[in-house]
C-alpha cells in the first residue's frame, strides 16, 4: 500500500477550510492507503511560543479528527513531538536547504509581514521540518489544501538532493486531493483564505454552535443576481456553492445553480438553506469531538498507539538514511 501522510498545526479550532482542503480526504484515504496523520506541535512553536493552551489544542485536533471519522485503529494518529526521529531527519535535511530558497517561501514572507518581531530560525526552516515529517515515512501522497503546494515542491527538492548526494532512499511526495485540483476555501467576506487566525466571524469552525453558524453564513458576502444568463461566478459566490456542495444534497445545489444561471438567484434563500445544511453537518461532529476531548484516557491511548506505529516506520527510514550518509559506526 502507498504511504500517505498529512499534518495539522494545533494553533486554533479547526474550520471548514481544514475539513474541505484536507480532513475530508484523510477519511476517504484511510481505507485505501497506509496512513499517518499527525498534530504538528513543533511547527506551532514557530509562531505561537506561548504554550499555555498547547496541550488542550493538541487534544482538540486529535478529537476533531476522530469525530470527523478517522479511525485510530486504521491509521496512525500521533503527535509530532512523540516521534524524535523526525527531528534527526530535519537536521540532515537542513544541510540540503538553502537560505535563499527558504527566504523566498511565500508562507515565510507572509509570516514575517504579520509578525516582524519574531523571525526565528524555526520559522525560516519550517518547510524543512515539514519535509522531514513527510519523508520520515517515505510518504508519496500528501492530502493538503492549495496553500501547501509550495511546501510540497520544496519537500521534493530536498528529497532529490538527498538522493543525489547519498543514494536513493527518499521517494518524492505529491500534494493530493480526490477531486484533482487542490482546494482553497475562501473567508466568508471573500478576502483571502479561510483561516484559524482570521476574523472569527468570517471562519466557520467545526466547534461553532448552531446559532453561530447561522449568523456567520447569513452575513457572508454576496452580490446582486447576475445580469446575464450563465455568467461566471465571482469567487466569493463560487465559494458559497463549494460549501454547499460539501453539505447539501445534489438537488439543492442544482436548484441554486440553475437559479444563478437564469439570473433569478435569491442569495438570502441560498444562505438560509446552506446554514441549515451546514448545521446538520457540523452539529454531530461538534458533539462527538467534545465527548472525546473530555475523555482523557481515550485521548492518551489514541496518542500512545499512534506514536508507536509512527516511530516504527520512522526508525526504519532513519536507519536507511544514516546508512546512506555513512553514519553507521
Ligand atoms: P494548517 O494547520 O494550516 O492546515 C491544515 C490543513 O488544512 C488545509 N487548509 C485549507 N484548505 C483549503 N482551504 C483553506 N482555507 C484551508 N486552510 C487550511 C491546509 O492546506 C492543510 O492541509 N504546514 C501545514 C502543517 C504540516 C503538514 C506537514 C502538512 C506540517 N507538516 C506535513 C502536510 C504534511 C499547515 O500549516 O497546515
Amino acid at each position: 500500500k502507498e504511504v500517505v501522510l498529512s499534518g495539522i498545526r494545533p494553533t486554533g479550532f479547526l474550520h471548514l477550510g481544514n475539513y474541505f482542503g484536507a480532513m475530508r480526504n484523510y477519511v476517504r484515504m484511510q481505507d485505501e492507503y497506509n496512513c499517518y496523520f499527525f498534530v504538528a506541535n513543533w511547527h506551532s512553536l514557530t509562531t505561537h511560543p506561548d504554550t499555555k493552551e498547547l496541550q488542550s489544542a493538541v487534544h482538540r485536533v486529535i478529537a476533531e479528527n476522530v469525530a470527523c471519522g478517522l479511525d485510530p485503529n486504521k491509521v496512525s494518529l500521533y503527535v509530532q513531538s512523540d516521534v524524535p526521529e523526525i527531528a534527526e531527519l530535519y537536521l540532515y535535511l537542513n544541510m540540503l536547504a538553502y537560505k535563499g530558497e527558504l527566504e523566498k517561501t511565500v508562507t515565510f514572507k507572509e509570516k514575517v509581514r504579520l509578525n516582524p518581531e519574531n523571525v526565528n530560525a524555526g520559522l525560516l526552516t519550517y518547510p524543512v521540518l515539514q519535509a522531514a515529517d513527510i519523508l520520515i515515512h517515505r510518504a508519496v501522497k500528501v492530502p493538503v489544501g492549495k496553500d501547501q503546494e509550495q511546501h510540497l515542491e520544496m519537500a521534493r527538492n530536498f528529497a532529490q538532493r538527498f538522493n543525489h548526494r547519498y543514494g536513493d532512499v527518499l521517494p518524492e511526495p505529491y500534494a493530493f486531493n480526490y477531486g484533482g485540483e487542490l482546494i482553497k476555501i475562501l473567508s466568508l467576506d471573500g478576502n483571502g483564505k479561510m483561516s484559524k487566525s482570521e476574523n472569527q466571524m468570517n471562519t466557520l469552525y467545526l466547534a461553532d454552535t448552531d446559532d453561530m453558524l447561522r449568523k456567520k453564513i447569513m452575513k457572508a458576502k454576496t452580490a446582486e443576481a447576475p445580469a446575464e444568463p450563465n455568467s461566471v461566478k465571482p469567487d466569493f459566490i463560487e465559494n458559497l456553492f463549494t460549501l454547499m456542495s460539501l453539505v447539501s444534497t445534489p438537488d439543492t445545489l442544482e436548484k441554486f445553480n440553475t437559479d444563478f444561471n437564469n439570473c433569478v438567484i435569491r442569495y438570502g434563500d441560498m444562505k438560509k438553506q446552506l446554514a441549515e445544511d451546514m448545521i446538520a453537518f457540523v452539529a454531530p461532529i461538534r458533539e462527538k469531538a467534545a465527548d472525546i476531548q473530555n475523555d482523557k484516557a481515550l485521548l492518551s491511548s489514541i496518542i500512545k498507539q499512534g506514536a508507536e506505529k509512527a516511530r516504527e516506520s520512522a526508525a526504519a527510514t532513519l536507519k536507511e538514511v544514516r546508512q546512506a550518509i555513512g553514519m553507521n559506526y
